[in-house]
């Protein structure tokens, strides 16, 4: 073995006492980072996920209400306070949504995904395929991916984006049943919406499936971003969060 120069010997005592192997981290490459997200479709992201959760417990009450509170009635306006926060957040999600749809036109590719599947695409289909095996555990690895990976992006369009849509149309068609004829919520909603559900139970009924379904969409997506995470081979939350995404290999 050729004795160590004195550069290395002082790299060697370094590395014996501070744990720290300096040349190895000096010979390291370099982490590379590709910017994804953009600032508008991550604060879009997080306040869409707070709207929909306010949305889903509020929508819980308002269909299974609490059961009746004591004292005087009118000194009790709890139901109403649900039904605002649900119609507040209703409207953020839905003015959301139409921001959103707007940076798909301005913003980077990336921001696209969300709109668009290549359905006829014979490649897109084998890289959802992929991710299908590996997410049931059949193959040891999957792809690497820039922006959202081919699977998830079926499930953010259909899953997500159609579901949206959904919810708002029945939702506005149901706000407004209160808000009157005339109000621009019933001409535009209420008119064509309930009569074409069969009448306003029945609207409520399917409005409150979505609510379910929406539920599923989460869980689902929540353990896929973490699992990713974890498994995968680039990064997937901080990525919601920075913008960025880095490679693991
Ligand atoms: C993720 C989106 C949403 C979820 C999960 C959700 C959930 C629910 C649920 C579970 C109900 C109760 C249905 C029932 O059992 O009768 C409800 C009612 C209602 N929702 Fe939504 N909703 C969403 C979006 C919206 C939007 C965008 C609007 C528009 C303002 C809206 C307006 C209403 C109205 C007006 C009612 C009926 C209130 C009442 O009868 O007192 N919802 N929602
Ligand atoms: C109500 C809850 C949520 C909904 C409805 C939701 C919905 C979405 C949608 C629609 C996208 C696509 C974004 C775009 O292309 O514009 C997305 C991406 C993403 N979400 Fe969520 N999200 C929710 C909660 C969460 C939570 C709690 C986490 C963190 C654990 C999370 C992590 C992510 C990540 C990491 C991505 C990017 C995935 C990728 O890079 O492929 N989401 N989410």
């Amino acid at each position: 073995m050729s004795p160590l120069s004195a550069h290395e010997l002082t790299q060697q005592r370094l590395a014996d006492v501070t744990g720290i192997d300096e040349s190895a981290v000096s010979h390291g490459q370099s982490v590379k980072s590709v910017y994804v997200y953009e600032a508008p479709v991550r604060i879009w992201h997080w306040i869409n996920a707070l709207a929909i959760t306010v949305l889903a417990i509020t929508g819980y009450f308002i269909g299974v209400p609490l059961p009746t509170m004591p004292g005087e009635a009118s000194e009790n306006y709890l139901m109403g306070y649900i039904r605002f926060a649900h119609f507040t957040a209703g409207y953020i999600l839905a003015v959301g949504l139409a921001g959103r749809a707007y940076w798909a036109i301005v913003g980077n590719h990336h921001a696209r995904e969300l709109f668009w599947v290549p359905l006829f695409q014979k490649a897109y289909w084998r890289e959802v395929f992929t991710m299908l095996k590996w997410y049931a555990f059949l193959i040891p690895q999957p792809g690497r991916y820039v922006g959202h990976n081919p699977l998830a992006r079926l499930a953010m369009f259909s899953g997500f984006l159609a579901l949206m849509i959904f919810m708002i149309v029945t939702g506005f068609a149901l706000y407004g049943e209160g808000t009157q004829p005339g109000s621009w919520a019933h001409t535009l909603f209420t008119t064509w919406v309930i009569p074409l559900f069969g009448q306003s139970q029945d609207v409520h009924t399917w409005h409150r499936m979505g609510m379910w379904a929406i539920i599923i969409f989460v869980i689902l997506h929540v353990y896929a971003a973490i699992r990713e995470d974890i498994m995968g081979r680039q990064s997937i939350v901080s990525t919601m969060i920075s913008g960025r995404r880095t490679f693991k290999d």
